[in-house]
């Protein structure tokens, strides 16, 4: 179950947390792997411990996007797979996030997964009919691309947008007949650099430095009783990628400790 055998992906934003266990959990998978990242340090020191290549990439480039493909498939021969997971987070409200702040997150969260989808829909389109399921995208949501966010409505704005744009390029690549499936993924609150920064943005946001009463607030609306941790969502973006999941397009999967239950 869940491999992913012969296939090559490449995985944005994965020089760390969610991208980062992602990239090793597909290679423990059988998977040959690439990973871009602005992090290149962090980014090449992963690569090399985990066996994949790494690539410079700026999501919000298109000729970062063109060269990050290039470099994979001359590396690995083909690409399989696409997850678009980079992604940055403000925690500020409508009143208080400026316009170049939204811009900027417009750019990585949004013009990040079309540039990524259209530099990889050349590769994929090539890959997806010599595969029993296709190829696949799996795009990183989030919960707060399914309801409202009080915390960062500006991002919930952006994520909101990825899980529709999941379903309609599901839709638009099936009525072209490309053996392409597409879903997102749908995280709660993850325990990396981005869910660190949600506590302090949620303690800022009550005039507090209180990490902690942050964190255990957060904790409070997952009713399975603990944060989530990078694996919890390697190992569905794993299952979404591998041929397990080969009836599933246009879907999102939630992973979320129960938090949407409510
Ligand atoms: N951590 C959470 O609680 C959580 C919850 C829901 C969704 N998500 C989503 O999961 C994804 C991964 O988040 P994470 O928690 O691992 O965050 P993270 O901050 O640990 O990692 C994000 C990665 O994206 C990279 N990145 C940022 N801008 C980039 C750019 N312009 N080009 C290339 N790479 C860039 C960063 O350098 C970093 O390595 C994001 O899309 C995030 O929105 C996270």
């Amino acid at each position: 179950m869940n491999r992913l055998d012969g296939k090559v992906a490449f995985l944005s934003g994965a020089a760390r947390g969610i991208g980062g266990a992602t990239a090793r959990m597909m290679i423990e998978a059988g998977a040959k792997v690439a990973i871009g990242d602005i992090l290149d340090s962090a980014g090449r020191k992963l690569a090399k411990e985990i066996g994949a290549l790494y690539v410079h990439l700026d999501v919000t480039s298109e000729a970062s996007w063109a060269e990050a493909m290039d470099a994979t498939v001359k590396a690995h021969g083909k690409l399989d797979v696409l997850v678009n997971n980079a992604g940055i987070f403000i925690g500020k409200g409508v009143e208080e996030a400026s316009l170049d702040e939204w811009h900027k997150l417009v750019a990585v969260n949004l013009t990040g997964v079309l540039l990524g989808t259209r530099a990889a829909l050349p590769h994929l389109k090539k890959s997806g009919p010599a595969s029993a399921h296709g190829a696949a995208i799996v795009n990183l949501a989030s919960i707060a691309g399914l309801v409202g966010s009080q915390l960062d409505p500006l991002y919930s704005l952006t994520k909101g947008g990825v899980t529709l744009f999941t379903k309609s390029t599901a839709l638009e690549f099936g009525r072209k007949g490309y053996r392409i499936r597409v879903n997102s993924i749908h995280p709660g609150l993850i325990e990396t650099d981005m869910g660190q920064q949600t506590f302090v943005m949620r303690a800022r946001q009550v005039g507090t430095n209180d990490t902690e009463k942050a964190r255990q607030t957060t904790l409070g609306l997952h009713p399975i009783g603990r944060l989530g941790v990078a694996d919890d969502i390697a190992k569905g973006i794993v299952f979404l990628a591998s041929d397990d999941a080969g009836f599933m397009t246009g879907a999102g999967l939630v992973v979320d400790g129960g938090w949407t239950a409510h």
